[in-house]
């Protein structure tokens, strides 16, 4: 889903919609703009594609000169018109991407004070709450301001004010947010490309930033609201189809668009004001009738399926067996009929993944691709195709493509459960409201982006670096090791903590760093054991916990970083936003080629 604000000259509208095309491949099921006439908000707003608002625009037109649009891809709430954006009261009109978590808690106490909503979205609540600061006397920035300290989650957000002909707010947490430099107007998108047909002058804002912008001025605060500048830069997007905006490199663009990305995924699976897991439906096979899931991909999306075999096996209780394309088209592994088969894949060409597809094909079973890119071979081929929208991944090195396969296939597997009878309503609802809460807690990890870097100067220096974890963290410690080979080159390899003892400790001393990924659940005692083992013999460990786990683990040879708690079914969608940004930066600091390293391709079409 996409925002667009514009401060212009001569009328708006059908300018709004230009740029939201520029966003549709975000994916979106409705889409609207608001504008002032004579000082009051009006609004046009339709479900379905940009033309059906366009002519919507062309039956009734909007003459204002300052307005928002939106595509919108629906979280709460069906994508109707009514729940399309803006949403608007009588003193403004918002658009929004992302997640507010709190937003029921916020619905009933506004509902107390005497708001009416006018749809089930979570985006309303904002709506209310700046409209009653503003009734209460404030300005609508200081309105603005006050109501984003109400708001828990992930997100990003644009406003025009009743009678404010010369005023567009935006903010952002989580979600990004940029500002377009016009002549005598100015902009405001979700990216840069949105706003490529006006301008290629932009800022970025950092996250926790919010913008008051008028035609000649964009004033910049920070989350404690101190100004702040955000350096103006000649954007890309024109030339290309996605731009690097504020970063180095496309990877670290990536890293950071998780928590939006995510959600955005997860909105295609999770009602978020029931708070339950909605799968495809009409799906070729029944959940209760499987006996066996095969899970096949490559590389980094291999992990993804190792992970998701725990949540299978866990939730679902149903049996999983995973392997890498390569070995399992060749191993002539018997399959019952009627079984289902997943292949996860963020390019959907594959060339081993597609053949264990045909493979499973030809055994009798159901298809069910993950995948990235939705005009793919595999999609194509498969009975069943779960998108992943992570949107273009251009860095090599998947991160988060990996992060979208990780919030689908939890999705599935609760899904999956729900069907098969072995996760109660209870237990539905527990599990979906954490994944309701990953992007925030995504957004979180990448706050401590500073520390990760500074821990990176050690991984620098080494020639080899071990992985370790358990449960779920030891697919993820795999794929730590993973995204550090691939673009840093220095060796590294993942273990499962608990074989640390059967060969690769003989590999321990002073110069190899050891990444013990260990979120504090019921297996930390053991994995603390095995970090025993490795600090008892001169190894330097590099431990990624939470405050519990830090506490618990306290010793001397230990650096710790310490992320938010959280239930174990998202600590692997967390956890990857350390170990990604981990390799990043020991790259960066080698000086490595991070988006192209050498040797590696994006899509492998060979065997
Ligand atoms: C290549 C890429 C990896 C990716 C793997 C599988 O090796 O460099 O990042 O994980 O292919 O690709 P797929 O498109 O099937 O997810």
């Amino acid at each position: 889903c996409g925002i667009v604000g514009i401060l212009g000259k001569e009328a708006v509208a059908l300018p709004l919609v230009d740029a939201l095309r520029r966003l549709e491949y975000r994916g979106y099921d409705s889409a609207g703009v608001a504008t002032l006439e004579g000082g009051e908000i009006v609004r046009r707003r339709a479900e379905g594609k940009l033309r059906n608002l366009e002519s919507k625009l062309g039956r009734d037109p909007l003459n204002g000169t300052i307005g928002i649009g939106h595509t919108r891809w629906a979280t709460h709430g069906r994508p109707t018109e009514a729940n399309a954006h803006p949403h608007a009261t009588g003193r403004l009109a918002v658009v929004h991407n992302g997640i507010i978590e709190n937003f029921r808690d916020l619905r009933e106490e506004l509902t107390a004070d005497g708001a009416r909503f006018q749809s089930d979205t979570d985006t309303e609540v904002v709506a209310h709450l700046v409209t009653r600061e503003i009734d209460r006397g404030l300005t609508p920035l200081a309105a603005v301001h006050a109501t984003l300290v109400r708001l828990r989650g992930a997100f990003s957000l644009g406003f025009i004010f009743a009678g404010e002909e010369d005023l567009i707010i935006g903010a952002r947490r989580g979600s990004p947010l940029a500002i377009g430099y016009g002549d005598g107007e100015m902009y405001l998108g979700s990216d840069a490309i949105a706003l490529a047909p006006f301008t290629d002058m932009v800022a970025y804002l950092d996250d926790g930033d919010s913008v008051a912008l008028t035609h000649n001025s964009a004033t910049i605060y920070d989350d404690a609201r101190r100004q702040v500048h955000r350096p103006v830069q000649k954007s890309q997007a024109s030339a290309m189809i996605v731009d690097k905006g504020n970063h180095r490199h496309f990877m670290s663009k990536e890293i950071h668009e998780q928590p939006e990305v995510v959600s955005h995924t997860l909105a295609s699976f999770v009602d978020m004001v029931d708070e339950t897991i909605r799968l495809p439906e009409n799906l070729p096979f029944d959940w209760r009738n499987l006996r066996r899931l095969t899970i096949s991909a490559c590389g980094t999306a291999s992990f993804a399926g190792m992970i998701a075999k725990y949540w299978f096996e866990r939730y679902a209780r149903l049996p999983v067996e995973v392997d890498i394309a390569s070995e399992f088209r060749y191993r002539e592994a018997p399959l019952e009929e009627g079984g289902l088969a997943i292949f996860v894949s963020q390019s959907g060409e594959t060339a081993d993944t597609l053949a264990a597809l045909r493979y499973c094909k030809e055994q009798g079973q159901h298809t069910l691709a993950v995948v990235n890119v939705p005009t793919s071979t595999i999609a194509r081929d498969s009975d069943v195709v779960v998108r992943t929208l992570a949107g273009p991944e251009i860095g090599v090195a998947s991160t988060k493509a990996f992060t979208c396969q990780l919030a689908a296939l939890a999705s599935l597997a609760i899904g999956a459960g729900k069907a098969r009878g072995t996760l109660s309503v209870e237990q539905e609802r527990e599990l979906v409201h954490a994944l309701i809460e990953t992007p925030r807690l995504m957004a979180e990890a990448l706050h401590l982006e500073h520390e990760i870097e500074s821990f990176s100067r050690d991984l620098a220096k080494a020639s080899d670096v071990l992985y370790l974890g358990r449960g779920t963290s030891y697919p993820l410690s795999l794929e730590g090791a993973l995204k550090l080979k691939e673009i840093s080159y220095i060796h590294a390899e993942g273990y499962a903590a608990g074989e640390l003892k059967h060969g690769p400790i003989a590999l321990i001393d002073e110069t190899m760093p050891v990444v013990v990924i260990a979120p504090y659940d019921h297996i930390f005692e053991k994995t603390v054991s095995n970090m025993q083992e490795v600090a008892a013999r001169g190894g330097r460990i590099i431990l990624i916990t939470d405050a519990k786990g830090a506490a618990a683990a306290s010793m001397a040879t230990l650096k710790t970083l310490v992320l938010p708690e959280m239930p174990a079914l998202v600590t692997p969608l967390v956890y990857s936003v350390p170990i990604q940004l981990l390799a990043y930066h020991t790259a960066v600091i080698i000086g490595t080629d991070v988006d192209q390293p050498r040797n590696l391709a994006k899509s492998v079409t060979v065997e």
